[in-house]
């Protein structure tokens, strides 16, 4: 949407007459309008012509000429910026590029669930223990994980720490994919801690041999292309807490339109996507690429609401449909909403998000997935594309590069009664590393189908 300067304003804010879900009671709204005003005049943290590049990528994944991995937590903790937990995720990614790149010959269009990752909707409002019932963690963004009263009160001070945290943590971002680690001549260096404990490791380092070989071979016939030796790599996370999102959407000078300049994709959640809804109007105002997350109660007529909302110029890589339906729906749910939309003449790009619809509650009482129902699900939406002759864009995961045990199975297998071992996530529970190199072989495989 263009806009002069002047009407700025109104547009950015005209989501806020509008009923929006899942946002803080914050008690001091003096308090809230105080950090907002400030956060509106801190710098951006990604440029408006980055956001553009990105759009331009993903206008290939929808076009099927490229494909899209998105992953990292579900819920970015302010305790875990540090180097080696930003380093161990940016490295699994990578690998798991490698891996696509190379086994898929696919171009991969890198997007991390990174830098801004901090807050969480929540199915309820309230969590119970022992009889004692308190607020709901929101994500770090907004209140405290720990189990008491005031932890749990929503503090807008919350939002200035997390501008700070993704501020550190893309810087670092932008330092390791540019400044020589993502080099691809440092494909095994990604792997070097990893491979001697595991099948998958062993995996990838054959592969790493292989593309070393076509690396050598390619400097030896006089090419050494300067994409070899840094990687584009983006910053998204769900557009949830208005406040923030809109203190941070500011005017490109050059093309006179809104940005939200707090990351360079932003997507809405499954629980805020309603039509006339505040989420979906602030989305409408921006001009960043967006992802919709879709559920499995989503109807082929709201999905072509949702593109004549975010999407009425039918721009490829403007709007990309994250599916996330469960593993035993999705060869039922998707067919309908894939033959409508592109009958429409739309050109969305789809993504598969195996992890959200496939969580359940082990008697241990931790929240898991299944490893084969995630694979399950990828498998499901690459059929369904196949049947349909359309695209099958890409993978929306929750992983981390450490070696927790929070989803159950994998080639490593990890047993429900491993998972107290190293559980560790915010929220949901994400692939280790381990599992998300396998994820990656078989995506490769599917997708060479
Ligand atoms: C998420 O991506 O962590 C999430 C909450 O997803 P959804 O909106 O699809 O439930
Ligand atoms: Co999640």
């Amino acid at each position: 949407m263009t806009v002069n300067a002047d009407s700025s304003f109104s547009i950015a804010s005209s989501w806020r007459d509008l009923p929006a879900a899942q946002q803080p009671e914050y008690p001091d709204l003096e308090a809230l309008r105080a950090v907002t005003a400030d956060i509106e005049g801190y710098p951006p943290l990604v440029f408006a012509g980055e956001a553009d590049q990105l759009r331009a990528r993903l206008a290939s994944v929808a076009r099927g000429e490229a494909f899209l991995l998105q992953g990292g937590d579900c819920a970015e903790a302010f305790d875990q910026v540090s180097a080696d937990q930003i380093r161990a995720k940016l490295k699994t990614l990578l690998q798991m590029s490698a891996v696509l790149t190379y086994a898929a010959a696919v171009p991969v269009v890198k997007v991390g669930r990174i830098a801004g990752q901090y807050s969480k909707p929540r199915s309820k409002s309230t969590e119970t223990r022992d009889g004692v019932s308190l607020p709901s963690y929101r994500g770090d963004s907004v209140n405290g994980p720990e189990f008491t009263p005031e932890a749990r009160i929503p503090d807008p001070e919350r939002l200035r720490r997390m501008y700070h945290a993704s501020a550190a943590t893309l810087n670092l971002v932008r330092g390791f994919t540019t400044g020589g680690y993502a080099d691809l001549r440092q494909v095994h260096a990604w792997n070097q801690d990893f491979v001697r404990t595991s099948a998958s490791g062993q995996r990838y380092e054959a592969l790493a041999r292989e593309i070393d070989n076509a690396l050598n071979f390619m400097k030896a016939c006089g090419a050494d292309p300067a994409e070899f030796h840094s990687v584009e790599f983006y910053a998204s996370h769900e557009a949830l807490l208005l406040d923030y999102e809109a203190a941070l959407t500011r005017v490109d000078s050059r093309s006179g339109r809104l940005y939200d300049v707090s990351g360079h994709m932003v997507w809405i959640g499954e629980r805020t996507r309603q039509l006339d809804g505040a989420h979906i109007a602030f989305a409408a105002s921006i001009s960043n690429p967006i992802g919709v997350k879709i559920g499995p109660t989503t109807t082929p007529e709201e999905a072509l609401a949702l593109i004549d909302r975010l999407d009425p110029e039918r721009e490829a890589g403007r709007l990309t449909f994250i599916t996330r339906m469960g593993a035993d729906k999705i060869r039922d749910l998707l067919p309908p909403l894939v033959e409508r939309v592109t009958a429409s003449g739309a050109e969305v790009a789809w993504v598969c998000d195996p992890m959200h619809g496939n969580t359940f509650e082990a008697a241990s009482g931790h929240k898991t997935r299944r490893f084969d129902d995630v694979l399950d699900e990828v498998k499901g939406f690459f059929e369904v594309h196949k049947g349909l002759g359309t695209h099958p864009g890409g993978i929306h995961v929750e992983l981390t590069g450490d070696d927790v045990t929070e989803c159950v199975g994998g080639g490593n297998e990890i047993l429900v009664d491993d998972l107290h071992q190293r559980y560790e996530t915010a929220c949901d529970p994400r692939l280790n590393r381990s599992q998300s190199l396998d994820l990656a072989f078989l995506v490769a495989e599917m997708y060479r189908g």
